[in-house]
């Protein structure tokens, strides 16, 4: 009976693909070792609580040897990645800055300390993530900085021509649609202003080729992350949407070499170094090593990314309103 149950709930989710039900409710039991939403304790406000899967460049990779050290790497990487969309965008002082599905607000705090933009709207579709982020802002006094609300990117409760840049990170592959977003994106930009996102889609077209049972797989997998099959873009198809859009100067730079191997691994050690932790017994440090080493040898075809969602692209999405 509770199969049945789990196995509706399941196919609910994967048909709905709505992102407030995932990050409402799943994110953290879909993603073993990432704090469900209701274990978000916020006491200083600088717990970090990062959603996104790490811009690994720089950041020590996770392998067998350091598996104990998943937690702080990764979320090292997830700053990382804040920090390529905001030296993309030139973020400085005086920016006034809208951040279109913010996350717990990890990056509105990093962007507004070290950057000084003038302002920062975050909108997010998740009042649970509004609520924590909102107490984040407070407790680490930026409350004259940093303006959370809950809403849509698809429909800005913001003026005509506000904002210096728009930022979307790891978040813009949720929104229903990512085209309809792109034109408000657009519209609230000033002349001169620029939109700068990390987003996933496709290198090619992976879609057509694949068989109907893969279609199928992709489908569910994609709806159980709220990635709705509208957004299923590859890059040439996401530049012509920019322009299209209005934009110029739409650029994608792969960062996908550098995000899916690394998050793939690190996602591996948290999975299993979550289990040590919580459910002693279950398995052991040699065998999390083990499950690691495996995970560092897989082709880039097997990893979750590519297997589960059929998107082999990641990448910085920049362009300009002229
Ligand atoms: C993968 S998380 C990334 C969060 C954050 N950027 C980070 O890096 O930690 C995606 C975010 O997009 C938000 N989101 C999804 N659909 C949205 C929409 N239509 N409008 C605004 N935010 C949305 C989710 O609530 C979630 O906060």
């Amino acid at each position: 009976m509770l199969n049945v149950r789990k196995v509706a709930t399941q196919l609910k989710s994967a048909v709905l693909a709505d992102p407030e039900r995932f990050y409402t409710k799943q994110t953290g039991a879909w993603v073993a070792g990432m704090p469900s939403p209701q274990d978000i304790r916020v006491t200083t406000g600088r717990e970090p609580y990062w959603i996104n899967l790490g811009y690994w460049r720089d950041v020590e990779r996770v392998d067998d040897t350091n598996v104990e050290r998943v937690g702080e790497l990764f979320r090292e990487a997830q700053a990382q990645m804040a920090h390529l969309l905001a030296k993309t965008a030139r973020l400085g002082p005086g920016d006034s800055v809208l951040d279109c599905g913010f996350g717990y607000a990890d990056q509105d705090l990093l962007w507004a300390e070290t950057y000084k933009p003038a302002r920062i709207v975050g909108v997010n579709i998740t009042p649970n993530q509004v609520r924590v982020g909102r107490e984040r802002v407070r407790l680490t006094g930026l409350e004259g900085v940093v303006r959370l609300e809950q809403g849509s990117a698809t429909a800005l409760p913001c003026s005509d021509g506000e904002f210096d840049v728009v930022f979307a990170l790891e978040s813009a592959m949720h929104f229903r649609t990512r085209r309809d977003f792109l034109r408000e994106a657009f519209r609230v930009l000033k002349p001169g202003g620029r939109l700068v996102m990390a987003d996933m889609c496709q290198k090619t077209d992976r879609e057509s080729g694949a068989g109907l049972r893969d279609r199928l797989r992709y489908r569910y997998w994609r709806g159980m992350i709220a990635f709705p099959e509208v957004n299923v873009w590859t890059t040439g198809r996401y530049l012509s949407e920019l322009r299209e859009a209005g934009f110029q100067n739409a650029r994608l730079e792969s960062i996908a070499e550098d995000v899916y191997p690394a998050v793939n691994t690190a996602l591996v050690a948290l999975r299993g170094m979550t289990a040590l932790e919580k459910e002693p017994g279950s398995t052991s440090l040699h065998q999390v090593r083990a499950d690691v080493h495996r995970a560092m040898r897989m082709r880039v075809d097997q990893t979750q990314w590519h297997s589960l969602f059929n998107c082999d692209e990641y990448a910085v999405v920049s362009a300009e309103k002229r």
